[in-house]
């Protein structure tokens, strides 16, 4: 049972249920989130209202609580409205929020050197199996980044893993690019040097938010491939330096590449992304792309370095790696915008010939969350 009382003149709500939990909502916010047939299309559920159709000054002239239901009627519309508690409870916004700059949610899980298992799966298995391809996927969320065996060894393979999930994104690289050494290369990565860990592509925007190296060929010495978990990197930063941390929040990076002709590509961004609310969205991280950096005050450009310095300095701390070699038939994904990702050398002996692409984050999760809205509907 619930009981529901009218608070300020009827601008807001007080759901109190078992147990003595209180929740609190505004009329503006009932009614413009209400579910009947007038306000949502009942077959996709898609707003019907603008907020311009919600008069400025509407009120709750009444409210009836009854067991898992609740009846609202709005003035001066007067319009009556049902509505289902659980809904309500799952969508509450009246609580308290003590999070410190930089928090991320309870869907993320920050990981180092210790990392027990890397999260991985068999591309054979997760191309046949739903439940396999999800909990694969969920991995993928959770860490950022996830590991595939298994699959055919040839050229364009990597297209097929984009595909279990979503779609890829083409850049001026093409659809996907050959990794492996060229003379004369028009980008570092073609080479055998090692790569200091970054993320790919910060000079776009947006961002390539997946990015999947695919292995066809990996007889050089060396070559393996490591993967740094960015968020926790901040996290050691802010937690060692706050003031660095905030630094690298607050001012914009530049980043540029101008490598081949006709391309120039420029966008000026944090190293360190919040959302409004300190949420911690996003790494940038590349010191082969980072341009003149012109957007730090004067008095705080040393500081800043300072910031940067240090955050590099924990990127490269090998506590915080976690490394593989690939095999032929087996590829990795990472979120670009959390993870970073380097490679060890390589000597000219044998071969290493890897192919890349860039693939698109929101398909991913929303194939996953689809996924897990089904199994939790299928379950009810
Ligand atoms: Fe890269």
């Amino acid at each position: 049972m619930h009981e529901v009382d009218i608070l300020d003149d009827g601008r807001a709500i007080r759901l109190t249920h078992e147990g003595g939990a209180r929740l609190r909502f505004h009329a503006i916010w009932l009614r413009d989130n209400a579910w009947d047939a007038g306000t949502r299309a009942p077959g996709n559920g898609q707003r019907l209202i603008t907020i311009a159709d919600i008069p400025s000054q509407i009120r709750i002239s009444a409210a009836k609580a009854e067991g898992n239901a609740l009846s609202l009627t709005f003035a001066p519309e007067g319009k009556t409205i049902a509505y289902d508690v659980a809904w309500l409870q799952a969508h509450s916004y009246d609580q308290e929020r003590p999070r410190e700059s930089g928090w991320t949610g309870p869907e993320f899980e920050l990981w180092d050197a210790g990392l027990a298992h890397i999260p991985s799966a068999s591309f054979n298995a997760i191309s046949s199996d739903r439940g396999q391809l999800k909990n694969w996927l969920f991995g993928v969320r959770r860490f950022g980044f996830g590991k595939l065996t298994d699959g055919p060894v040839e050229s364009g393979a990597l297209l097929k893993v984009a595909e279990l999930f979503g779609y890829i994104r083409e850049t001026n690289y093409g659809k996907w690019f050959e990794v492996r050494t060229e003379v004369n290369p028009s980008n570092l990565a073609y080479t055998g040097l090692g790569l200091q860990a970054h993320t790919d592509n910060p000079y776009r925007d947006p961002v390539p938010t997946l990015q999947i190296l695919y292995c066809l060929e990996n007889s050089a010495k060396g070559g393996e491939n490591m993967v740094v978990d960015g968020f926790k990197a901040a996290s050691r930063l802010r937690a060692e330096n706050p003031k660095g941390f905030d630094l690298l929040t607050k001012y914009c990076a530049r980043f540029e590449y101008a490598g081949s002709e006709g391309i120039c590509l420029r966008a000026r961004r944090p190293m360190i992304e919040l959302a409004p609310d300190g949420e911690l969205t996003g790494i940038r991280f590349n010191n082969r792309s980072a341009a003149a950096f012109t957007d730090v005050p004067y008095d705080e450009m040393e500081a800043y370095y300072a910031a940067y310095r240090r955050l590099g300095e924990i990127i490269e701390d090998p506590a915080m790696e976690v490394s593989f070699k690939l095999s032929p038939g087996e590829s990795f994904i990472v979120d670009n915008t959390r993870v970073l990702h380097a490679r060890k050398g390589y000597s000219g002996a044998g071969s290493r010939w890897l192919q890349g692409c860039y693939a698109d984050k929101d398909g991913l999760l929303s194939t996953l969350a689809a996924m897990e809205t089904h199994r939790q509907e299928a379950a009810e």
